[in-house]
């Protein structure tokens, strides 16, 4: 299992992704960062509507490893889309993080048919922005996340530049098999939030049983089960043995039955988000 992983433009991504979602600003923001990479996390997944990118910044800025060692992930919040805001609502990410440049930004949700009757319209537009925002070299890989096959294929039609990732709702309670598979046809990265369900699919009987076999945590057996499936975990952790733990997961591998078994594993633990029926 290697520590990094390659997107379809060529640019070399972290294969485990510090999430913050949920991380408030200011010191908490500012120490999980520095923890999260003194203990060998290089890619920061952090977002607009999170609300601590100034945090995170500043966990960036202290934590004394130089920026190109860094991977950093940024994502266009739902009011800002459309041309001109993206290109606005991105300068202002760069401001709050104090970087020069984001290694990828995403768009966070897909505009839909049940907000907008020219959703395909707005999402072509956002896209064209986020190519912009490549072709002047402020960003190193584009992409989306939340989008299903049904809202890649019609961005996809129009783009220019290809996105490099997914990021969606990934562990072992909800996989999400279409919309992986379709990524992985494409050649699209799979980045997985909520890879520990929010903490609710550690406390699975079976992910139980068979984390123990590996002499293992649930969390841990959940990340190396993203990982073995080509999907980028993004675990969140503010507690500094879990932010650990999380990443010591490149010492066993799961055998091909028990991912059989944990990849058969019925829904269950789901967040409820989808694309197609929120109203933020
Ligand atoms: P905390 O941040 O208080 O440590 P996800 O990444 O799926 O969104 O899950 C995040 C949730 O899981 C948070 O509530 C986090 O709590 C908790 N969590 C993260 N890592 C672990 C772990 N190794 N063991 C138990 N709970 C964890």
């Amino acid at each position: 299992m290697e520590n990094y992983l390659k997107l379809n433009n060529d640019v070399k991504i972290p294969s485990i992704g510090f999430g913050t979602w949920q991380i408030p600003d200011g010191e908490i923001a500012t120490n999980s960062i520095r923890i999260a990479i003194n203990n060998g996390y290089k890619h920061i997944d952090t977002a607009a509507i999170y609300n601590n990118e100034k945090g995170v910044g500043t966990g960036i800025q202290k934590c004394g490893i130089e920026r190109k060692e860094l991977f950093v992930t940024s994502k266009l919040w739902n009011s800002e889309r459309g041309y001109e805001s993206t290109l606005k609502a991105f300068k202002k990410s760069l401001k709050d993080l104090q970087l020069q440049y984001l290694d990828l930004y995403l768009i966070h949700w897909p505009a839909t048919a049940n907000q907008f009757n020219d959703w395909r319209q707005i999402n072509s537009d956002t896209w064209k922005a986020m190519e912009k925002l490549y072709n002047e070299g402020k960003v190193r890989a584009i992409g989306v996340s939340n989008f299903l096959e049904h809202h890649l294929e019609p961005l996809m039609e129009n783009a220019k530049i290809k996105p490099s990732v997914n990021q969606i709702e990934f562990h072992p309670g909800f996989k999400q098999n279409d919309c992986v598979k379709f990524c992985n046809d494409n050649n699209i990265l799979v980045e997985g939030w909520s890879p520990l369900g929010r903490g609710k699919v550690l406390e699975n009987k079976m992910l139980k049983e068979t984390a123990i076999t590996y002499n293992k945590s649930v969390a841990q057996l959940c990340i190396r089960w993203a990982l073995q499936n080509n999907v980028l975990p993004l675990p969140k952790s503010i507690t500094p043995n879990r932010i650990k733990e999380n990443f010591e997961v490149f010492d066993f591998e799961i055998s091909e039955s028990d991912m059989a078994l944990i990849n058969q594993i019925d829904n269950f633990g789901g967040s409820g988000l989808n694309p197609d029926s929120i109203d933020f």
